[in-house]
């Protein structure tokens, strides 16, 4: 058979209220049309994040059941820590309550002012943490990464070439780690290849710098690998993840991406002195050292969910979700980041909107044109994000896991092509009030 069908059947379900054009006009008005200001309840199809919003599996309801609330020595705890030890092979497993909580611990023990922390393309969190211990961050992501419409397998990679430059410049004194995020969530979710995972690592090796990846969507990477990469094909992505993480000396990971669970993170790392200073962080601010920030009914249902999530089935379904997403869109002329990536579909829309200009902010325009229409929650990353530092205007469009049908996707289309259509009416907005930091979740806006 051709198709690729949802290999799971719905066991429970979540009704979602459908709004009138008209009730959605005045939902965005008072929410000062920023979509983070929106009830979900008044949302019929939330493609805000994939973050924290996948659907457990029955084995992981049930695993909430059977969690062990010790405070010390949870069952849940080693069962969540083997279950990491057997994919990434680090010797330190350190639960978090989130990705940021890893990074926030991991960069208080290494990073100060002087120090520079090359990554193929940080995370906004990523960014803010080391920003905030006054160290600086860098984005090294190959050229053909930041264009749009550029085919390549592997969009995600590391610009070996640049990060010699900053290694032999800088290396191992102002470095105390390189990251590589895989995929690369801000560029697309694009997967980054093994070569180049292990060509980042010959060079880190050579200036002394431990590697560190980012491990969000790994799962999905290894998945882009067996599908892209020469060599791989008959590998599981088990094997393949299991050698991903054989490069690196640590990693931080958000379990609320590829793990299936509504929250948890993880720091994970082999050298002893840095763990001991993260797990004296980690018990000052998360908790103590066998639950993090977690119930260990959390840990029971992340365990769970990171067996499954290296499932062959699930994971071409997955990554054949936002293929034929992509590919419907493109077939109507609508720009998007191509190929597509594991997690979302990004609308270029500065092209899409060509129109207006980026002062006027085409990509929260068309965010809230997704919503005024069809009552889709999308996430604009561009200049309301990142200000003047913004590379690219976008429209993220974030597939929950697990989640959503095909039918919700063909909606999402239809309400895509009929903005298309008369994209012509859209106008550009301006903000009227905004924070000092982080805008893009409170700012005020109004059309101009
Ligand atoms: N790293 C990457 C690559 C991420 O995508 C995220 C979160 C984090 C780190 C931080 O993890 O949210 O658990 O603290 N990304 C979410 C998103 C928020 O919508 O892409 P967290």
């Amino acid at each position: 058979m051709k198709t690729i069908i949802e290999p799971f059947k719905i066991k429970t379900v979540e009704p979602i209220k459908p709004t009138t054009k008209e009730e959605r006009q005045k939902i965005l008005k008072k929410a000062h049309y920023n979509l983070f200001n929106v009830s979900a309840e008044d949302v019929l199809i939330d493609l805000l994040t994939d973050s924290g919003t996948s659907a457990m599996s029955a084995k992981q309801w049930a695993g909430l059941l059977d969690g062990d609330e010790a405070y010390a020595g949870s069952r849940s705890f080693f069962r969540f820590e083997n279950t990491i030890r057997k994919i990434t092979g680090f010797k330190h497993i350190i639960p978090t309550h989130q990705g940021r909580a890893s990074e926030r611990i991991i960069f208080s023990v290494v990073a100060d002012k002087e120090s520079m922390i090359p990554n193929n393309t940080h995370f906004d969190t990523t960014r803010a943490n080391i920003e905030y211990t006054g160290a600086k961050a860098f984005d090294m992501v190959i050229k053909e990464g930041t264009e749009p419409e550029t085919i390549h397998p592997f969009k995600g990679n590391m610009d070996i070439k640049k990060l010699e430059q900053f290694l032999k410049e800088y290396a191992p004194a102002r470095v105390p780690l390189a990251m590589i995020t895989v995929t690369n969530n801000s560029n697309g979710g694009q997967p980054v290849s093994m070569e180049n995972i292990k060509e980042t690592k010959a060079l880190c090796k050579k200036y002394n710098t431990p590697l560190f990846i980012d491990a969000c969507r790994f799962a999905e990477n290894a998945y882009f690998i067996k599908m892209r990469e020469k060599g791989y094909s008959d590998k599981t992505a088990l094997q393949i993840a299991q050698e991903m993480f054989s490069y690196a000396d640590g990693a931080t990971m958000s379990l609320k991406k590829d793990a299936f669970a509504n929250i948890g993170g993880f720091l994970a790392l082999n050298d002893d002195d840095t763990a001991e200073k993260a797990r004296n962080l980690l018990i000052l601010t998360e908790g103590f050292v066998t639950y993090g920030g977690l119930a260990g009914r959390d840990l029971e249902a992340i365990a769970i969910g990171l067996e499954e999530i290296l499932n062959e089935d699930y994971l071409k379904y997955r990554i054949r979700t936002i293929e034929y997403f992509a590919e419907k869109l493109v077939k109507i002329g609508i720009p998007i980041l191509q190929p597509a990536g594991g997690h979302a579909i990004y609308i270029n829309a500065a092209k899409f909107l060509s129109h207006i200009p980026k002062a006027e902010f085409p990509g929260h325009t068309l965010a809230c044109a997704l919503y005024e229409e069809g009552g889709v929650r999308s996430c604009e990353i561009g200049s309301v994000m990142f200000a003047e530092n913004a590379k690219m205007e976008l429209v993220r469009l974030a597939i929950p896991r697990r989640v959503y049908t095909q039918s919700h996707i063909d909606y999402t289309i239809e309400v895509l092509e009929e903005i298309y259509r008369k994209k012509e009416a859209l106008r550009g907005m301006k903000i009227t009030w905004q924070p000092k930091a982080l805008r893009h979740f409170t700012a005020h806006f109004s059309y101009v």
